[in-house]
């Protein structure tokens, strides 16, 4: 059999997944840099490579172009912590045989390498290289880089997507991201709350209308998808539309054609379109309040955006890159430390990536330092302008909170300004496990 070649600077993982491949009965060789990551392949053919691929001044992305350019039926397998969408689109047009997140199982490993071999003779040949720009999704997460790579497979396309998942999780986002890796990406982008219109005007907006077509239709009115001619279109909220508007968009979607309100005859356009919504359409879909044909026709491609806290890992990539976005703009010096970050993943993130964002920019306003106290005065404040509804206890508790944090923690004043007897606050505060 032929020997493998085994990238990874980390000793312990590069000592894990030697060993598991020798118990497989391969044969590896296995380097810890770059370097000599080149001199072996300038040396040797190999069918299979492993690399990772943040590792010196040099990445996997140079091993992979090394290997490639070796021989174009190389299988590279490229595993990293850090994956961007940058680094999986580079991957991909540089041929990468398969691209995985740690931490990871050593038998997904496994599998990779079993499929490499079995279809590495049929391999295609090496992409020109590119270089990366800085990301505009932070995220490294495995289930961030699944949507990496669906994104980067059906951003060449032109096929439907629908992306879904809770507030803020960056539906817009993964939508522009793209349309700016499509061959659309000139072209406009044009998003529509589809939730923020009224229905009887979403006709109109989407489609157009002409002069005198209704009362107040004083000139012809270019719809949605006739601006966005030659772009993207990003249906937001898609279910907030009403039951029989999604008939027409249905023929729309199958047709391209639009006729504006008022019109005798249609037109044809070429949009790509991109749905949203963080409401359950499936569901919805059973309880017969959104068609079922529509739904088909949207979810040629499905994306879900897993919330944030089952997404930990990227918290702390995530504060940080706003932490200097915004010492940036408020030319302010505040430090992120480790006991902030603890504080900041061990909450549960409602409103996902939105509100960690908008916690940021306050701290770096507020703060002199964002530790575990400054995270957690943050939160109470933003809990309380951010709930809209809240029972009687909740805000009695919230209060109880703001007034402690105010105070120091000191409880005969928090007792004194809240106009309560101090035992009383006790058993209140032990009630709410303080
Ligand atoms: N992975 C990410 N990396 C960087 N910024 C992100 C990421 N995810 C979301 N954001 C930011 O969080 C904010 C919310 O994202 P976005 O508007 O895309 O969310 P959404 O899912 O469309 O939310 P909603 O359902 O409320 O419309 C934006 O400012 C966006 O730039
Ligand atoms: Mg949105």
């Amino acid at each position: 059999m032929h020997k493998l070649l085994l990238v990874e600077d980390d000793a312990a993982l590069q000592f894990t997944i030697l060993t598991a491949l020798e118990e497989k009965g391969y044969a590896v060789d296995a380097v810890s840099t770059t370097g000599e990551a080149m001199e072996r392949l300038s040396d040797n053919a190999y069918p299979i490579v492993i690399s990772d691929i943040y590792i010196d001044e040099g990445t996997g992305l140079d091993v992979l172009k090394a290997a490639k350019r070796k021989d174009p039926q190389c299988s590279v397998i490229l595993m990293t912590g850090r994956g961007t969408v940058e680094t999986v689109m580079a991957a991909t047009r540089g041929g990468v045989f398969e691209y995985i997140a740690k931490p990871f199982e050593l038998d997904l490993m496994l599998d990779a390498i079993e499929r490499a071999e079995a279809q590495w003779k049929d391999q295609e040949d090496e992409a020109e290289d590119e270089e990366l720009p800085e990301s505009q999704m932070i995220g490294s997460s495995p289930g961030m880089v699944e949507i990496y790579k669906t994104v980067c497979k059906a951003a060449p396309t032109d096929a439907t997507v629908i992306i879904e998942g809770e507030t803020g999780t960056g539906k817009e986002l993964v939508a522009r991201m793209i349309h700016n890796l499509s061959r659309r990406a000139s072209q406009p982008f044009v998003p529509v709350d589809c939730g923020s219109i009224a229905p009887s005007l979403l006709e109109s907006e989407l489609f157009g209308a002409v002069r005198g077509a209704y009362t107040g239709a004083d000139r012809d009115r270019v719809g949605v998808f006739e601006a966005a001619n030659r772009g993207t279109v990003l249906l937001d909220e898609i279910g907030e539309i009403e039951f029989n508007f999604q008939l027409a968009l249905l023929r729309f979607l199958q047709g391209h054609e639009i006729r504006p309100v008022g019109a005798s005859r249609s037109k044809e356009v070429d949009v790509r379109v991109i749905a949203a919504t963080n409401r359950d359409l499936q569901r919805m879909v059973d309880e017969e309040k959104f068609r079922e044909d529509l739904w088909w026709r949207l979810n040629t491609v499905r994306i879900f955006i897993p919330p944030l806290r089952e997404r930990r890992s990227d918290i702390p990539l995530l504060a940080r890159f706003y932490i200097n976005k915004y010492n940036a703009r408020y030319t302010r010096e505040v430090k992120l430390m480790d006991s902030g970050v603890k504080a900041l993943q061990d909450y549960t993130w409602p409103g996902n990536v939105r509100q960690l964002q908008h916690m940021m920019e306050r701290l770096v306003i507020l703060a002199d330092r964002v530790d575990s106290d400054a995270v957690f005065r943050a939160q109470t404040t933003m809990e309380s302008k951010e709930k809209p509804v809240e029972t009687l206890a909740d805000a009695e508790e919230d209060q109880i909170r703001r007034v402690l944090a105010a105070t120091g923690g000191n409880k005969s004043k928090a007792a004194q300004l809240l106009g309560i007897e101090r035992k009383t606050l006790y058993r209140k505060l032990e009630r709410m496990k303080l």
